[in-house]
């Protein structure tokens, strides 16, 4: 579904030294999979994301989605980036609906969709909410439902629960993985957590140190659906993210 082909990003920078942030990165994303990009600070996995949602070009390789190669952002890829701001100035409801009432849906049917993604993500009764009068969770639950709206078969995800309270964030992962496993879509999620990578995964990446290369690809085998109680006790678990942790620590080869 996603096809990620030799990929390299340099940006010039200001003192015209041209500075690589991700090096001949190649990775298949099949459909309905979930995959998780880990790596240290700096590494380009912001940049890997922005790319494959066509709002950063590649300096070389390329992306196809579904065979069609990634010339800018589009519709079936929906992104939920922490700097992706909510709309203050609109309700919950009117920040869920904006994007279905741009592409020309009707009001009563846009109301009626975002109604119910409102309710997916748990914020019935919040729907006439300003942002600010929301805590973080909600509000990241308020962009997931945006990004939904609008249909993304594949989701781009850039450290969506980074900001987030331990237990606030576990709620949040459990919605995830529920909405996941109705509709299956693509999950291209970053994340800073070896714990969070392991429990909502299908495969995990981990990045080399900037400029970010490929260091080792991990098939996450647990059986779904997960439930984290049960997880938090299950030695192949407790196995994967010791073996990642370690991965990661290790020192890299030279390319
Ligand atoms: N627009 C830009 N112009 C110049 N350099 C950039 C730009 N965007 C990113 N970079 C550089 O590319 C590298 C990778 O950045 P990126 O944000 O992708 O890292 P990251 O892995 O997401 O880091 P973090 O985990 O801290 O979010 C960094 O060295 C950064 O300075
Ligand atoms: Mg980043």
């Amino acid at each position: 579904m996603i096809a990620i082909e030799g990929l390299s990003k340099s940006f010039e920078t200001a003192r015209r030294s041209s500075h690589t942030a991700l090096a001949d990165i190649s990775l298949n994303v099949a459909a309905g999979e979930f995959v998780s990009i880990l790596g240290p600070s700096g590494c380009g996995k912001s940049t890997l994301l922005y790319i494959v949602g066509g709002f950063v070009p590649p300096t070389e390789g390329t992306v196809a989605v579904n065979g069609k190669p990634v010339t800018g952002p589009g519709p079936d890829r929906g992104p939920v980036f922490q700097e992706f701001a909510l709309f203050p100035w609109k309700t919950v409801l009117g920040n869920v609906m904006y994007g279905l009432l741009e592409r020309g849906m009707a009001r009563s049917k846009a109301e009626e969709r975002a109604r119910a993604l409102i309710g997916l993500v748990h914020l019935k009764g919040y729907e006439h909410f300003y942002p600010k009068e929301l805590s973080g969770g909600m509000k990241q639950r308020v962009a997931i439902a945006r990004t939904l709206a609008y249909g993304p078969s594949i989701l781009l995800m850039d450290e969506p629960f980074g900001a987030l309270d331990a237990h606030t964030r576990t709620g949040l992962q459990n919605e995830l993985l529920d909405i996941w496993e109705r509709d299956r879509k693509t999950v291209l999620f970053v994340t800073h957590s070896v714990e969070e990578a392991v429990f909502l995964s299908d495969r995990v990446v981990v990045l080399t140190r900037s400029p970010g290369r490929i260091k080792q690809t991990v098939a996450i085998g647990l059986s779904r659906p997960r439930r984290r109680a049960q997880l938090l006790v299950d030695r192949r678990y407790q196995t994967l993210v010791v073996d990642i942790e370690r991965l990661m620590d290790a020192p890299e080869e030279a390319p």
